[in-house]
């Protein structure tokens, strides 16, 4: 590499020259450079520039070429984002200057762009990844026919040159492993360039989309604002190798570097669509980047042996180079062609005409062509009870279920579907980590045909056996042949039968030519087939790669498009005629009918809403069979779709399902069971159907006792849906479209320790208690006296605040002693929620007249309670009948029974208590390093954490609490905001999140709460 001076200039030199040619007075910072000399120049009313001075070996011509290619840029791209040229007083864009070695020298002045460099900007998401992509697409349509010829000398990094420079510099790599995969690589390209050389497009590209030259703006919503800087290394080259350059360091330090790569290309086919055949060289290119980038590294470090920094800033991409040896170069291809919306594998065309012409002599896979006679095809996608039933249970008990299902549909084979969503590949070998997390495989690529093990199967068409194998991991293939088959007018293929009987391996051999309708192998069994029930799966192979006996038969969803096109549908060989294929859900299509069948009204989550098809204890499953782990739904108390509690529902449905006016023990049972949960004298139930229910009939009971009106209630309360309910919930009526409070609710400040009116945790509670009092005076005064003060024992709409100690104490007494009832919304926070004890209002020492119940009672099936005493039960009892149609049904009272027991059976509030104290220190814990959190607050299961702009002023942050929530969204965790000024993060997960999850939520939370749009220092 040859060694270039860098001109000879100093500070104190070029600050008068800046005044004379430009007029402009500046204080002068050095930035780094390899060739020439930059400086950041700082004016003092405040504009900022970027001086160089060129090396004196750089033409005009040269130079000119990057002005209109600085000028081309900026007008594609928004303002700001590429330097913008600060003409000389003669209004030229370059300046001549003298060094003081006497050497001449070009001098440009550019506005700054500002932003952290690519390499520290945090997250690389796949939007941000796709803009970039945008923003390569964009400059290269602006550079490419910029109309100046190619520049005479050869440089160092032009990929035209690539082999001739690999070749010279490769000596100087001493890392054996390192020069071998550069060889390959080197060989790869060489090898698919030949053909292509003459045909790709050529033009001036930038040639240096680099991580440091790609500069990011975060922004707390949105794309950050990118900005490209440096068109020094410009040059007229293959324009192939400008998403190359920028995949090979988009790459850097990614889960899944192809997925990177693939979304960049997607960006810039969008803004400047790349032909087939670059799409062709790109992966080879894209190593060959990776490759001159290590070369010449390592020709550097030989002559700077000291220079430790130079290995240490070679490590991602030596760690990329050495991933990219296993990639095969074809499904790079396939994916790079899906990212620009073309068909991934570029025979499938004529694969589809063979095959339709094919379709009708096909032989039968089980002798006997499957039809609507002999077959049932099966639901088992992730959203369907039969695969719900199936998973966790054992096999003779898939196999009882399955039978059964095949009865009842008059069918002795069972098909499952091509391309359906699948959640029960749960071996981590189906897991693939990608920029959003884990991502599971689920798109299953072939047929299964099930039928009893021992089962003939026979080919379906003519081929040759090309691979034989025993796959014995559990939850694998088991015996697979696969079987390569050549017609005239289309490329080999082949196909796959998995989960075999063994004798196959025995009496096939490699090369044996199978002629359609020949006997092949056997359905194995649970024993030898992976662990399953007795099926084959039947797949179609356009591109076997590298694979030998083994073959993907699952795909990623986000790759589900490519793999189809490698794997089409066999349905049309098995003579099954669409039913055989799963159909996707759209999510637009749904968004619009929920739209137009629902009110305006409700509600949805997140931006881009998720479109959640299945529950499974603490996750929630979506539509492509990803799991999210919910950190917010304190309704699926024990577990989303526990099966005791699908059990309890589903047996009592069968039996009795009524109102209460019958003697049955089962509803007596249960509100007796409830009954002793609570201290005394609470010992008398109603049941009703949800929390609003019960908050409407302790303040119908609550009335009628004290025959008063007036409520007590506190600021931003949440008690229900209903019209009363609204009354006394200053979060709704004070809120967007409330009317505020109606004369007879007293509102009360929230007992904040954080954020309220007292503070001091020694006299909060009785100061709060004191305003309580104040209004039972006020009534007095005017000759009324409060109905009831109502509570939540823990604030959840408040913002997950829990009560200052001795409030509720106090409190109760003043309203009591004003004739009023004291009524306990543990809606949210009851059963077992705070660890310590079972009810939240234990955590205050007090025993409430009234107590309501919803949410986790039912574990999300309709059921709420009121808990009172005896003597105020018998002072309701008035004459006018209570009476509830649902209220204490049997099923509902079957499913509150199921919950009780399997709290107790697995220790749920023990669970809340010890898990929950361990989160909440490890979360006090990030307060140290990062400022936005304020406060860490809560008991058990029920915590939030507030985040602040500002430790002094405690300005809440409620759009970085948004960015938090859809970051983890995507991250695979589900949270949510609360409190009035929607800057809490929410926790109130489902009993059984275990001390695992709170272990990954910690560490995902710590990697959000480091990404660069949170960061306050930062000048942006
Ligand atoms: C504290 C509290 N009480 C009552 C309710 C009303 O319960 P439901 O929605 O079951 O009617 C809610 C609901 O969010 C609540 O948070």
């Amino acid at each position: 590499m040859p060694e270039l001076e860098r001109p000879a200039f100093s500070v104190q030199n070029l600050i008068p020259l800046l005044e004379e040619h430009y007029g402009l007075c500046c204080t002068l910072e050095e930035l780094p450079g390899e060739r020439d000399r930059n400086y950041l120049a700082q004016e003092k009313k405040g504009d900022t520039y970027v001086l160089k001075i060129s090396n004196a070996c750089e033409t005009l011509e040269f130079l000119q070429v990057q002005n209109v290619a600085l000028e081309r840029s900026a007008k594609l791209l928004e303002q700001g984002r590429i330097p913008q040229v600060f003409p000389n007083k003669n209004g030229e864009s370059l300046s001549r200057v003298i060094s003081a070695d006497g050497s001449q020298h070009w001098m440009r002045l550019a506005h700054y762009v500002d932003g952290l460099p690519m390499a520290e900007y945090r997250p690389h998401t796949r939007d941000f990844l796709l803009e970039l992509g945008g923003m390569c697409g964009t400059v290269t349509k602006a550079l490419h026919e910029i109309p100046a010829p190619p520049p005479s000398s050869t440089l160092l990094w032009e990929m035209h040159n690539v082999q001739e420079t690999l070749e010279k510099y490769m000596p100087w790599i001493k890392d054996e492993k390192l020069l071998g995969w550069v060889k390959k690589s080197l060989d790869l390209y060489s090898r698919t360039i030949k053909a292509l050389e003459s045909k790709l497009r050529r033009g001036w590209i930038h040639n240096d989309f680099n991580d440091y030259n790609v500069l990011a703006v975060p922004k707390i919503s949105g794309n950050p604002d990118l900005g490209l800087i440096d068109f020094g290394d410009m040059t007229h080259s293959y324009l192939a190798a400008e998403p190359a350059v920028a995949c090979a360091y988009a790459m850097l330090n990614k889960p899944d570097p192809l997925e990177a790569a693939a979304l960049l290309i997607r960006g810039f086919h969008q803004h400047f669509p790349l032909e087939e055949k670059e799409l062709e060289i790109l992966f080879p290119m894209i190593k060959m980047r990776l490759c001159l980038s290590l070369t010449l590294g390592a020709f550097q470090q030989q002559n700077d042996p000291e220079n430790e920094y130079l290995g240490i800033s070679q490590k991602p991409a030596r760690e990329l180079l050495e991933r990219l040896q296993e990639v095969n170069p074809r499904y790079a291809h396939y994916l790079f062609r899906d990212a620009c919306n073309m068909e991934a594998f570029p025979g499938s065309s004529a694969f589809r005409n063979w095959y339709k012409k094919a379709g009708g002599s096909f032989h039968g896979l089980l002798g006997e062509p499957l039809n609507p006679e002999n077959t049932a095809v099966l639901d088992l996608s992730v959203g369907s009870s039969l695969s719900a039933k199936t998973e966790g249970v054992s096999l003779e008990k898939q196999e009882d279920i399955l039978d059964e299902y095949l009865r009842e549909n008059n069918a002795e084979i069972g098909v499952g579907k091509y391309a359906e969503v699948r959640s029960f590949y749960t071996a981590k070998e189906f897991l693939n980590n990608s920029i959003d997390g884990e991502e599971k495989r689920t798109i299953h690529l072939g047929i299964d045909v099930f039928a009893p093990s021992g089962t003939s199967i026979y080919a379906p068409i003519d081929g040759v056996v090309h691979q034989l194998q025993d796959n014995q991991s559990e939850l694998d293939y088991g015996p697979t042949v696969i079987l390569r088959h050549k017609f005239t007018d289309v490329p080999e293929f082949y196909t796959l039968y998995g989960h075999l009987g063994r004798d196959c391996q025995k009496q096939l051999e490699i090369g044996q030519v199978i002629k359609g309708g020949m006997q092949l192998a056997k359905i194995g069994n649970s024993n030898e087939n992976g662990g399953w029930l007795p099926h084959v799966h039947f797949q179609l192979i356009l591109d076997l790669f590298d694979f030998n006996g083994n073959y993907p038969g699952v795909a990623l969803p986000s790759r589900k498009n490519v793999w189809s096109s490698i794997c089409p549908d066999p349905g049309l060989i098995l003579g099954l005629d669409g039913e055989s294929t799963a159909e996707e859900i759209d999510s637009g299509k749904l968004l619009k009918r929920r739209n137009n069948v629902f009110g305006p009204s409700l509600s949805l989550s997140y931006q881009d809403p998720l479109i959640i098809v299945r529950g499974q204890a603490q996750s929630l499953i979506d539509s492509r069979g990803q799991f999210y782990l919910d950190c917010v739904n304190n309704v699926a108390h024990v577990g989303h779709s526990h099966p005791d509690i699908a059990k309890a529902q589903s047996n009592q449905a069968y039996v009795l399902n009524t109102n209460t006016r019958y003697l049955n023990p089962l509803n007596i049972e249960y509100a007796e069971r409830l009954c002793l949960l609570f201290p005394e004298p609470l010992d008398t139930c109603f049941l009703v159907c949800s929390g609003s229910e019960a908050n409407e009939l302790a303040m119908r009971i609550a009335s009628t006792v004290s025959g008063q009106q007036d409520m007590i209630v506190l600021e931003d309360a949440y008690h229900g849906n209903t019209r009363a309910n609204i009354d006394i919930s200053p979060y709704k009526h004070n809120g967007p479209g409330g009317k505020g409070a109606p004369e007879w609710v007293h509102e009360i400040p929230m007992p904040y320790l954080y954020r309220g009116l007292h503070r001091d945790p020694q006299t909060a509670g009785k100061l709060y208690a004191d305003e309580v009092e104040k209004i039972c005076e006020i009534l007095s005064a005017q000759g009324r006296k409060p109905s009831a003060f109502i509570c939540e024992s823990m604030l959840g709409c408040g913002g997950q605040v829990p009560l200052p100690e001795g409030f509720l104490q106090q409190s109760y007494q003043h309203v009591r002693q004003h004739g009023g009832l004291c009524i306990a919304d543990e809606v949210q926070v009851g059963f077992g929620r705070a660890g310590k004890h079972f009810w939240s209002f234990e955590l205050q020492g007090v025993v409430p007249d009234i107590v309501t119940l919803g949410k986790p009672i039912g574990n999300g099936h309709p059921l709420g309670a009121v808990i009172t005493t005896r003597k105020i039960a018998e002072a309701f009892a008035n004459g006018m009948e209570y009476f509830n149609t649902f209220g204490g049904n049997h099923v509902s009272c079957s499913v509150g029974m199921a919950v009780l027991d399997i709290m107790e059976k697995e220790g749920l509030r023990q669970n809340a208590l010890e898990t929950g104290s361990w989160l909440k220190e490890k979360l006090e814990a990030l307060k140290e390093s990062f400022p936005l959190i304020g406060d860490v607050r809560g008991e058990g299961f029920f915590m939030g954490v507030e985040l602040i702009l500002d430790s002094e002023s405690r300005e809440p942050a409620p759009l970085q609490a948004d960015y938090v929530v859809e970051r983890m969204k995507s991250r695979k965790i589900l949270l949510s905001t609360e409190g009035p000024g929607h800057n809490v993060l929410k926790f109130k997960p489902p009993m059984v999140f275990n001390q695992r999850d709170a272990k990954h939520l910690l560490s995902e939370l710590e990697q959000v709460l480091d990404e660069s749009p949170l960061q306050k220092n930062l000048k942006f």
